[in-house]
């Protein structure tokens, strides 16, 4: 008889095992089954390093070190809101370095300010990105105000 530990019976561990075998426990299929784990829980619990390990028959290591190296795959709750502004060419030469330091100054905890490279909006520089939406020829006023909208 095999025992049953109450963490097994964990919805998170649950869900994890669930999409695990629904990527065939395949360890070709890790990122695959770290961007589903994504989807269901906005971020990827540290518990959850072993539980995936086991399952794909990998060391916890693996796991780690993949979920470390992609920024994508966040460890923490994330904010409530999230802001990504463009810090790559075409916006630094349109103040994009001077607007994230503005944005972030007295920015609320509940917003996260992140920086990303490119939003394929270089025409319209300096570009963020706001809960998913892109915004372009921002100022830090008007980047703020439409956070404050998003809120
Ligand atoms: S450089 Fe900022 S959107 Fe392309």
């Amino acid at each position: 008889m095999t025992m049953v530990s109450i963490l097994d019976m964990h919805p998170i561990r649950t869900k994890i095992k669930s999409i695990c075998a629904e990527y065939d426990n395949a360890p070709d299929q890790l990122l695959e089954i770290l961007h589903a784990i994504i989807a269901f829980n906005k971020y990827i619990p540290e518990a959850a390093y072993q539980i995936i390990a086991d399952s794909l028959n990998i060391s916890r290591a693996e796991v780690y070190g993949v979920v470390t190296f992609y920024h994508d795959f966040r460890r923490d709750p994330p904010a409530k809101k999230i802001v990504k502004i463009c810090q790559s060419e075409a916006c630094q030469s349109m103040g994009s370095r001077k607007m994230l330091s503005d944005v972030e100054c007295g920015m609320d905890q509940d917003v996260a300010i992140e920086v990303i490279y490119c939003l394929g909006n270089c025409a319209l520089a300096p570009s963020a990105l706001v809960d998913g939406k892109i915004y372009g020829r921002l100022s830090a006023k008007r980047l703020k105000t439409i956070i404050g909208a998003a809120k």
